[in-house]
């Protein structure tokens, strides 16, 4: 399963990319607001750091304006995935993209429909919200489940799941479990994934006895 990144924020992403377990990076236009700078600035100082897939979001909702904005964000770097959301522009902008080589993130999918619609525009990523859809009182592994399976059934679609709006590691664990290809999570969530208790008492157990032993490892 590949891990991205969702933020904007660069000394988050540098810290978390050199533990070399980065993948890619996802940014929308809360977290582009959110970092205070500008999009374009941000977008290529992420893509020097990370050689992965970076998400950058088209502002525009009409398919022209989304193909200008695509033309300014995919000069930035040969690793930009463009954002587009799943509207009928978006899904044509998708298509057009597709056909010229662009990698697509087409974001804000919340039905199993919507993730087959946008498979069929060629996008290379699909993010399914499942967040959103909990704090909605819905099950969004449920959805996840749906996409995989639907996109299972047609080994021909090629779009990759990549699974949003990731709240706690229990999210990535069942992401995983349904064969998920990839889960963009905050930058807390994914240093979440690394902790348990257990392990740091075992670690100070074994560093007091090592220290007794007074041996070094040289
Ligand atoms: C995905 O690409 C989105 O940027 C993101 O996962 C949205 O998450 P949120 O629901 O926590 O805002």
């Amino acid at each position: 399963m590949k891990f991205f990144v969702d933020t904007a924020d660069t000394a988050d992403i540098k810290a978390l990319a050199e533990s070399g377990l980065l993948d890619g990076v996802t940014t929308n236009p809360s977290l582009i607001a959110k970092s205070g700078r500008k999009i374009l600035d941000v977008v290529a100082e992420i893509c020097a750091m990370v050689p992965g897939p970076v998400s950058a979001e088209v502002a525009a909702t009409d398919y022209d304006g989304m193909m200008r904005e695509a033309a300014v964000l995919r000069k930035i770097a040969d690793n930009v995935c463009v954002k587009l959301p799943l509207t009928p522009d978006g899904l044509r902008a998708c298509k057009t993209l597709t056909g010229d080589g662009v990698m697509t993130n087409v974001t804000l999918c919340f039905s199993a429909a919507q993730a087959l619609i946008a498979a069929k525009a060629g996008a290379s990523f699909v993010s399914p919200f499942v967040g959103r859809l909990d704090d909605l009182g819905q099950d969004g592994m449920e959805l996840i489940a749906d996409i995989v399976q639907i996109y299972d059934n047609y080994p021909a679609l090629t779009t990759e799941v990549l699974v949003a709006s990731v709240r706690h590691p229990i999210h990535v664990v069942q992401a995983a479990k349904l064969g998920a290809h990839v889960a963009t999570l905050p930058p807390n969530v994914l240093r979440m994934l690394y902790n348990h208790p257990l392990t740091d008492k075992g670690l100070a157990a074994f560093l007091k006895d090592w220290a007794a032993t007074g041996q070094t490892i040289a």
